[in-house]
């Protein structure tokens, strides 16, 4: 694996040159997005789109996204209206957090699709990425650069510890700008679904496009062929057990006289709630709800420096219940904490005297 940092402002065309030339080649290159860092490859290349799936030890019927740079058009064959809303989209929000999943895609490499007869399709604002795409001259298939079911790199140093010697590249561009992830949307005629609440909120979506927009209501706990594979109920998880819990609950009540548990207990939640929290337990904090775009910032960093190596502790992921940015923080929490939301302090009482068997 060979490891290039870019200087503090800015690029560096040799460095550029150097990772197009091993993605024209079939290798895998972990590059820095607005929202993640990504393990990307050639999304014609179907080897090494497999050895992407591999590396990540993903299923192959979670299909990646493919990236492109600021020129891209949909393609010819597309009918009037899937022009226009892809138009219309990447007025508002290309390049930046926003995937589009369309029908189509059997121009790439087919494992990209996963299956699928739709392609998903973003171009990223990084002004790395963005050379990147250029200086290949090829769209780069491209999942969050973490194995799978874990926690997303926002950095590149977690993609070093994450996936390491399984990269060919990685380049270092420092922390990335958004934290969370992309909102990926499905355009159909006439409408667009949400399905994985991202950096972009549904708000600022409503706000700025035609058509109209709702969210996709299975995200958790979604049957049959998945409309979007990647909405695992476990997903995004720190490797200690973990649970969520809502807001605001009643905590003064949780506690179970003489639990050996308390002292393994690391309760996470706002700045705000800090004199709500047992003082038996650890109070570790998201920062402040007043100010969501932090916390998203910081969030997988904070998961990762969370998660201890003792498998016996035991997190409690405070949700915020806010829109916005809320939403998304909200639905990566949850999947951290594998679909467990406990609703009150009653429930969290149980909870924690089943655990320990008291
Ligand atoms: O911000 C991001 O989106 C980052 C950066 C690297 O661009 N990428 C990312 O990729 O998060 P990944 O693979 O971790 O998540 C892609 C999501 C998955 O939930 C996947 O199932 C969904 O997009 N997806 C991809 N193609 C799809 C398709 N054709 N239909 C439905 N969902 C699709
Ligand atoms: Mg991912």
């Amino acid at each position: 694996m060979e490891y290039l940092t870019f200087p503090e402002a800015g690029s560096s065309p040799e460095l550029i040159a150097r990772a197009a030339q091993v993605v024209r080649d079939g290798g895998l290159v972990a590059f820095p997005t607005e929202t993640v860092y990504g393990l990307g490859c050639n999304a014609f290349d179907e080897q090494a789109v497999r050895r992407v799936f591999e590396a990540k030890r993903r299923p192959l019927d979670n299909p990646l996204i493919v990236h492109v740079s600021e020129d891209w058009t949909t393609p010819e064959r597309a009918d009037g209206w899937l022009r226009e809303m892809v138009d219309d989209l990447a007025r508002n929000f290309w390049p930046g957090p926003l995937t589009i999943v369309v029908p189509g895609g059997d121009e790439f490499a087919p494992s990209v699709r996963g299956g699928r007869s739709t392609v998903a399709i973003r171009c990223p604002d990084h002004p790395i990425a963005l050379a990147l795409l250029d200086a290949a001259g090829i769209p780069i298939a491209a999942p969050s650069a973490n194995s799978f079911g874990y926690i997303s790199p926002t950095s590149a140093r977690h993609v070093a510890e994450d996936l390491g010697d399984l990269c060919d590249l990685i380049l270092d561009a420092g922390r990335t700008r958004y934290g969370l992830e992309s909102t990926v949307v499905e355009a159909q005629e006439g409408k667009l679904t949400i399905l994985r609440h991202g950096a972009i909120p549904l708000e600022r979506l409503r706000g700025s496009v035609v058509a109209s927009v709702s969210v996709f209501d299975g995200a958790l706990n979604d049957p049959g062929p998945r409309r979007s594979p990647g909405l695992h109920q476990r997903h995004y998880s720190p490797r200690v057990e973990s649970i969520a819990v809502m807001p605001g609950l009643d905590l003064s009540q949780v506690l179970v006289a003489g639990s050996p548990l308390d002292e393994r207990i690391r309760y996470v939640g706002y700045e705000e709630r800090e004199s709500m929290v047992p003082a038996q337990w650890s109070m570790l904090s998201f920062g402040s709800i007043l100010d969501l775009e932090i916390v998203a910032h910081d969030l997988y960093e904070n998961l990762r420096r969370f998660d201890t190596p003792d498998q016996r502790g035991l997190l409690i992921l405070e949700l915020s219940d806010e829109p916005g940015l809320g939403r998304a923080i909200d639905d990566r929490l949850t999947r951290a904490a594998s679909g467990t939301i406990l609703t009150s302090g009653a429930a969290v009482r149980l909870f924690l005297a089943d655990k320990a068997g008291m």
